[in-house]
């Protein structure tokens, strides 16, 4: 259809007018054209900022599962919808088809239904990249019970956490996971979690790794057994469009995680026509997003976006060094992958390693190289572009966010000219706006500001579960009817944007967004700890590193602080994941803070990344002695 897949820059440029224009007419022509309904909208958009409340395709009834498998099964029955890559490449590859998904996930719906499991219910997913995982969230879909998938590296704290919050019934995990040579003990995990869940009713356990593991009498079964006893054929539930699809968890600038909540309609539309477009995918292609399901890259690229266009998605397993470093070119090379996804920290991980790794895999197959998750800098985007792409495949750096469900500022490859480090133009329905420090936006190219949308897409996320206060508190207050980002961004001469970066206390390490503050919580959980501030700081693999700084209760606490900060990290990992651990701990006498009392985290940072010619006036800090120690006793 005309505006659904835009083929050159003019095209996008008018496709782009157009969506600004005439949004409301735009999105309804790409719903009405490319979707299954079971009743059409009354209305395209209702949207009050002041609420703030948004709503697309009100009044519409679907089902996502529908979109995304059933409507498949006449022409696409055999094609491979999921094609899974275990972890150890001795183990064949399964070769999921679209018919095979079909009966997989309706066989599982009704083991949910078989468990007391009905619309509107929350359903905790803790697994591995599994078939099972992607499985477990379209069975939820099918019968309207809202996921939340928690990445399987988060510890068990962390785990319980989101499950309160949520308040799930059910959780479905696995005995254990594969992790290269390591096996981890998942459903320990989870058993430790649900010691203060009381309102998980039912655990489903997929087995992976065939451990012996303690299963609760009436509480625990085997996913295997229970499809036993089921039919492979679930109708799915009828959904108003507005209804929700998923929660998924993010970190934010307090310690309590904010479960983002996506809508069905709308989230299904803009995924769809968003990994149409930004990957310039066409029937046949293989596809491959590196990332886990447990994050939103995995969610809407690897389920949603790629099944509604009746892709073949690649799920991976594994991780890139195991068994070795040309783990995904031998994988590139295997399934002649078409599109690649990934993250710049895995870009630059395999940049420091030997160029053989890349150069004995034939990688002619691809077409689209993507990067996603944090600012790739321009050194490890000349290593993907030379060695990867070979000077010849685009790299489409995208730029989105968990709230944003869907890519919102990219090049569209073989369209947009693309630049190092620069995401360049928005999609079509993307109204980007740079605001200055006294709330104006900032018109015109060559500016630098704080990067909010001025006018609502279909997948923004609609509320934090539970928490409406806080979602109009941290996306709509700060600019008057603008969603805000949480990024800094400047638009070039020619009107291409950069991301610079985060402007608030989120710190994003390897890609995993980390917010400081249940850092910082965790850390002050250690009994000898008075205080600790947390910042980022440059890091050659993981883009950026933390370093907390840390003041004890004992002025001239003697204990070793070697261990000491073996203990904090400790903490950490139990209490957040091994993700969150500090690179460096510094012990400090006391940190810098305002009149007010507030720690000056922005000093700490200077420190840290080691410009301390730029720390400017410190003097009107309650404690500016402090600053010198610290300076003295930087790492
Ligand atoms: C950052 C991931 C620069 C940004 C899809 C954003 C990026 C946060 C890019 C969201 C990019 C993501 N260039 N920065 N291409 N992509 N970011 O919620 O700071 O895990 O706000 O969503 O990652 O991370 P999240």
């Amino acid at each position: 259809m005309s505006n659904y897949h835009i083929k050159n820059l003019e095209e996008y440029f008018q496709v782009y007018r157009e969506s600004v224009n005439h949004p409301e007419s735009f999105w309804e022509e790409i719903a009405e054209e490319n979707f299954v309904w079971r009743k059409k909208w009354n209305n395209v958009l209702e949207c009050d900022f002041s609420k703030p409340e948004f709503k697309w395709f009100e009044g519409a009834k679907l089902n996502i599962t529908e979109n995304c498998i059933d409507r498949h099964l006449f022409a696409r029955g055999d094609k491979t919808a999921i094609l899974f890559e275990p972890n150890d490449p001795s183990e064949a590859a399964q070769h999921i088809t679209y018919k095979d998904l079909s009966k997989r996930v309706n066989a599982f719906a009704n083991v949910l239904k078989s468990k007391g499991i009905v619309k509107g219910d929350r359903v905790c997913i803790y697994l591995p990249m599994i078939p099972a995982l992607a499985i477990a969230t379209l069975a939820c879909a099918r019968i309207g019970a809202i996921h939340s998938v928690v990445f399987a590296g988060f510890s068990s704290t962390a785990l319980s956490t989101r499950i309160n919050d949520s308040a799930c019934k059910m959780i479905i995990t696995s005995d254990g996971s594969y992790r290269g040579a390591k096996t981890i003990d998942l459903k320990g995990i989870v058993d430790e979690a649900l010691e203060t869940c009381p309102g998980v009713q039912s655990v489903l356990v997929v087995k992976r790794i065939n451990s012996s593991i303690q299963m609760k009498e009436g509480r625990d079964e085997y996913l295997e057994d229970l499809l036993l006893n089921v039919s492979n054929e679930c109708p799915a539930e009828t959904m108003d469009a507005e209804d929700p699809l998923f929660i998924l968890y993010t970190s934010g600038s307090t310690g309590m995680p904010k479960g983002m909540v996506h809508s069905t309609a709308g989230y299904m539309v803009y995924t769809a026509y968003t990994f149409k477009n930004a990957f310039q995918y066409k029937e046949d292609d293989v596809y491959w997003c590196t990332a886990d399901i447990g994050w939103i890259t995995g969610h809407s690229y690897i389920v949603y976006g790629p099944l509604a266009n009746g892709a073949t998605t690649v799920m991976f397993e594994g991780i890139p060094s195991y068994p070795d470093f040309g783990r995904f070119w031998q994988i590139v090379e295997k399934h002649k992958i078409n599109q690649f996804y990934t993250a710049p920290t895995a870009i630059r991980a395999l940049a420091k390693e030997n160029l053989d790794f890349v150069d004995k895999y034939d990688l002619s197959s691809l077409k689209v190289l993507g990067s996603v998750g944090e600012p790739i800098n321009e050194e490890a985007w000349h290593w993907y572009n030379n060695n990867v792409g070979k000077r010849k495949r685009p790299i489409i750096d995208s730029w989105w966010q968990t709230e944003t469900g869907g890519i919102m500022i990219c090049p569209i490859p073989y369209v947009t000219p693309t630049l190092p480090s620069y995401a360049t133009l928005p999609m079509p329905g993307i109204q980007p706006a740079l605001m200055d420090e006294n709330g104006n936006e900032l018109k015109g190219n060559q500016v630098e500001g704080k990067l909010c949308i001025k006018f609502p897409w279909p997948s923004i996320a609609r509320t934090i579960w539970g928490n409406h206060q806080r979602y109009k508190e941290t996306y709509f207050s700060s600019y008057e009817n603008k969603y805000f980002t949480g990024d800094g961004a400047l638009r070039d001469d020619v009107g291409y944007y950069r991301i610079t970066g985060r402007v608030d206390d989120v710190i994003i390490v390897s890609g995993h967004n980390l917010g400081t503050a249940p850092i910082e919580d965790a850390i002050n959980e250690h009994p000898a700890v008075a205080e600790s501030a947390i910042v980022g700081f440059p890091h050659d693999v993981k883009g950026s590193a933390l370093y907390g700084y840390v003041t004890l209760k004992e002025v001239g606490e003697h204990r070793n602080h070697e261990n000491l900060s073996k203990e904090i990290n400790q903490i950490i990992t139990e209490h957040i994941g091994p993700i969150a651990k500090l690179d460096k701990v510094q012990f400090t006498n006391g940190l810098p803070k305002t009149r007010s009392g507030k720690i000056m985290r922005r000093i700490l940072r200077k420190i840290a990344c080691n410009e301390m010619d730029q720390l400017g006036d410190t003097s009107t800090l309650l404690n500016p002695a402090c600053v010198k120690e610290i300076i003295d006793g930087a790492l």
